[in-house]
């Protein structure tokens, strides 16, 4: 396995790749890597013949007040897990490489960013685009795989392929989960025992959810207003639980009677951490 800082020096290795006949796949992640992480460099393996995982931890897309200060940084282990799951390539760029003196140019997405998460970190979805952009554009991966749990960001990824006809299939997997149902996620290790004791509501809160939805409850507003109250009743505050279209991530208005399929989204403070996770009722198990 091959790791670079530089732009230049991943578009050759990938240009390489495709004239020796291989496929290249990205994975694109902010470090901290996780079990998370692994099941979508194994899937990217299973689907390329060459891999790439990018470490990129993209200050645009984080506001002021958020934790790029102190987002985790874990280089060796990293190296040693994307090693493990069989990458051929780590690309792990200095901001400047990314965002070189003078650059200007960004991805504004459309409505699909505006509700959940976009309301609550305004910058945060542009700065996602603007660096899923160069990075395929560095690459020009034919493939690139991202988790689920980031649900409204993989919808958003999705439709800047397709918008921009970028020559990429977005690809989702599902959310690996801790045995408790908590969703995996680099932020997770800010939790103190106790925090992480009470972020088990929200798996809790979603699985009650799924399991209402399978006996026929259909009410957006029921549905929320039952997961808000658990998880308000453990967590400092609750950003949102919305129902949204699965495929466009609009809102369902309270009074909303759901189709057979819909996004159920949460996100919820402890302290300074903010965890968010998802189900599409209709379509994912419970997750606990
Ligand atoms: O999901 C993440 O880790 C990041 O948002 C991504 C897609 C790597 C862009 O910085």
């Amino acid at each position: 396995m091959r790791l670079t800082t530089d732009p230049e020096a991943a578009r050759t290795a990938c240009d390489e790749a495709r004239a020796r006949g291989l496929r290249v796949a990205w994975v694109p992640t902010m470090g901290a890597l996780h079990r998370g992480h692994a099941a979508l460099i194994d899937e990217a393996r299973r689907r390329a013949g060459f891999v790439v995982v990018s470490i990129f931890v993209n200050p645009t897309q984080f506001g002021p007040t958020e934790d790029l200060a102190r987002y985790p940084r874990t280089p060796a282990e990293d190296r040693a897990l994307a090693e493990e799951h069989g990458a051929d390539l780590i690309f792990a760029p200095e901001p400047p490489a990314m965002y070189p003196p003078g650059d200007e140019t960004r991805v504004h997405p459309g409505a699909t960013a505006s509700a959940l998460c976009g309301e609550f970190r305004p910058v945060h979805f542009e700065g996602v685009a603007t660096v899923v952009a160069k990075l395929f554009a560095i690459a020009g991966p034919s493939i690139a795989i991202f988790g689920r749990k980031d649900y409204q960001q993989l919808r958003v990824v999705t439709r800047l392929a397709r918008d921009l006809f970028l020559p990429v299939e977005v690809v989702g997997l599902a959310t690996v989960r801790e045995p408790d149902g908590l969703a995996l996620s680099s932020r997770n290790r800010y939790l103190s025992p106790d925090d992480r004791e009470r972020a088990r509501a929200i798996p809790e809160g979603l699985a009650e959810a799924t399991r209402a939805f399978e006996g026929g409850e259909r009410r957006a507003g029921a549905l929320s207003r039952q997961v808000r109250a658990r998880l308000e009743e453990h967590f400092d505050s609750v950003d949102y639980v919305t129902l949204a279209d699965a495929d466009t991530v609009a809102p369902f208005a309270d009074d909303a009677v759901l189709p057979e399929r819909a996004l159920l989204a949460v996100a919820a403070r402890l302290g300074g951490t903010r965890l968010i996770d998802n189900v599409v009722l209709g379509e994912d198990p419970a997750p606990r």
